[in-house]
């Protein structure tokens, strides 16, 4: 085996998706060597060729730079990052998906197949990080199946590192945290995680135990979750006494005890983390023996928060069946082209119940909104999109979308009527130029 300097790692990470990708890249830019694996050939293949299977700001750069600077790889199998090119991975990173079950508790099955591979492929102390979001205790369940499969007695740890990057952003986030969490369950496995992240200057660290490691994701999402579905339950008292929302959120916000951030309204939260982790934080609690409605309650807003993009078409146009509607915006929030659990999802399929020909227009995430929203005119732009139609509908506050020529949307549409998702228009403005206009609680 190579001899490396002692302050970088040999890092392999499993699961090469929006945070195993983004978490390679940057730990490789901080100096360590990284393997990245995933089971997807597709992927991979497009990652040795420099092409991103994702779009993510700042992603490419960073990749590329350190491809070349011989600090990044990439491989298909588990076995060959574990020891890639005669050096032995010290730390192995799980960031493989935890979708949702139709109970909403989290599928764990990957992370389980993964600790399995793992245990047969250890040839001395390795660090096993738990990184996917997962309930509480999902690493004590790694721990006893890597020891189930560790036929030669390795020693090992399994740590929890949560990741709190945001799709859009997810470079800058994971290099420039508000804190990075570590729950360590002895000294060694501290000492490997504290030299990973030691690279990283600056970034506050929370070192505590396991069980408390994993619960913070959890909570911080779902507390996140709860400040927007506050924010929008505002925002339906605000429409009916006359009052502005965005005024009422200013006004809370300026109270650094509650801060400005996570107090938008809208027509709802999406993207994969946000929902799936509410309902399995609901599900893991009712297990244990603890009812949490509050967070029943932020889902039940959650979706009356999208359907309320609904009703508004409604209200204007009365009946739907044979009216078109255009929606701008399909990617659940500006800058990604994820669209799991985008609430245009829910949106688009509700107005085709109700008879309406649905157009959608998205920047970015066209191409994978093809596949989870059908029976729908995908537009080749904005003005395309809303071209004839009915309504239009903001349903996702793109840059491109706020350097519209309104005018011409205007003279694009059947009818004058602009439903803003997002609150991205001035309504004054919108107003003058002849919309009938409508966002969320404000008037
Ligand atoms: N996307 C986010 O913004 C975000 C942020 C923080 C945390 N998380 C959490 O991180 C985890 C991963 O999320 P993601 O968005 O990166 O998912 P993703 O679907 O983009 O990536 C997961 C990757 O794992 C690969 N994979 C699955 N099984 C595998 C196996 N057995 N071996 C090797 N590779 C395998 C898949 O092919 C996929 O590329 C989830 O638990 C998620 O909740 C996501």
């Amino acid at each position: 085996m190579k001899k490396e300097k002692n302050d970088k790692a040999n890092i392999c990470i499993i699961g090469a998706g929006y945070v195993g990708l983004v978490s390679g890249a940057c730990l490789a830019e901080i100096g360590h060597r990284v393997v990245c694996v995933d089971s997807d050939p597709k992927k991979i293949a497009m990652l040795k060729k420099g092409v991103m299977p994702i779009y993510e700001d700042g992603l490419q750069s960073v990749v590329k730079k350190n491809v070349k600077a011989g600090r990044l790889f990439f491989t298909n199998a588990i076995k060959d990052g574990m020891h890639h090119d005669g050096r032995r991975a010290e730390a192995i990173f799980i960031a493989v998906g935890t979708p949702p079950r139709d109970d909403g508790s989290a599928d764990l099955s990957a992370i389980e197949k993964v600790a399995e591979e793992i245990a047969r492929n250890m040839s001395d102390y390795t660090v096993i990080v738990e990184k996917s979001t997962v309930p509480v205790e999902t690493c004590e369940w790694i721990y006893k199946t890597v020891t189930r499969h560790n036929k030669k007695h390795i020693p090992f740890d399994v740590a929890s590192n949560p990741e709190f990057l945001r799709e859009g952003t997810a470079v800058r986030d994971f290099l420039k945290p508000d804190r990075v969490v570590l729950g360590c369950p002895s000294r060694q496995c501290e000492h490997v995680m504290r030299k990973i992240y030691k690279a990283m200057k600056g970034a506050p660290l929370l070192v505590t135990d396991v069980k408390s490691a994993e619960l913070i994701k959890h909570a911080s999402n779902s507390f996140l979750s709860t400040k927007i579905s506050f924010i929008n339950a505002v925002a339906q008292v605000c429409e009916k006494t006359g009052a502005d929302v965005e005024m009422v959120a200013k006004g809370m916000g300026m109270d650094k005890r509650i801060g400005m951030s996570f107090l938008k309204a809208g027509i709802g939260f999406g993207g994969f983390c946000f929902p799936k982790d509410l309902e399995a934080f609901y599900w893991l609690s009712r297990r244990k023996g603890y009812n949490f409605e509050l967070l029943k309650t932020v889902k039940d807003i959650n979706e009356q928060a999208k359907l309320w993009m609904v009703k508004q078409v409604q209200d204007e146009l009365w009946n739907l069946e044979g009216k078109t509607v255009a929606m701008l915006g399909l990617a659940f929030k500006p800058e990604t082209d994820d669209m799991r659990f985008a609430p245009s999802i829910d949106i688009a399929a509700e107005f085709k119940r109700l008879g309406a020909n649905v157009r959608g227009y998205d920047p970015v995430s066209q191409e994978n909104a093809k596949s989870v929203i059908k029976n729908i005119y995908f537009a080749k732009d904005a003005y395309d999109c809303v071209a004839g139609a009915d309504c239009a509908c903001l349903i996702t506050e793109w840059a491109e979308f706020g350097r519209l020529n309104m005018k011409k949307v205007l003279a694009h549409l059947k009818h004058p009527i602009l439903i803003d998702g997002r609150n991205l228009y001035n309504p004054a403005k919108m107003r003058e130029l002849g919309f009938t206009y409508k966002s969320v609680g404000r008037h």
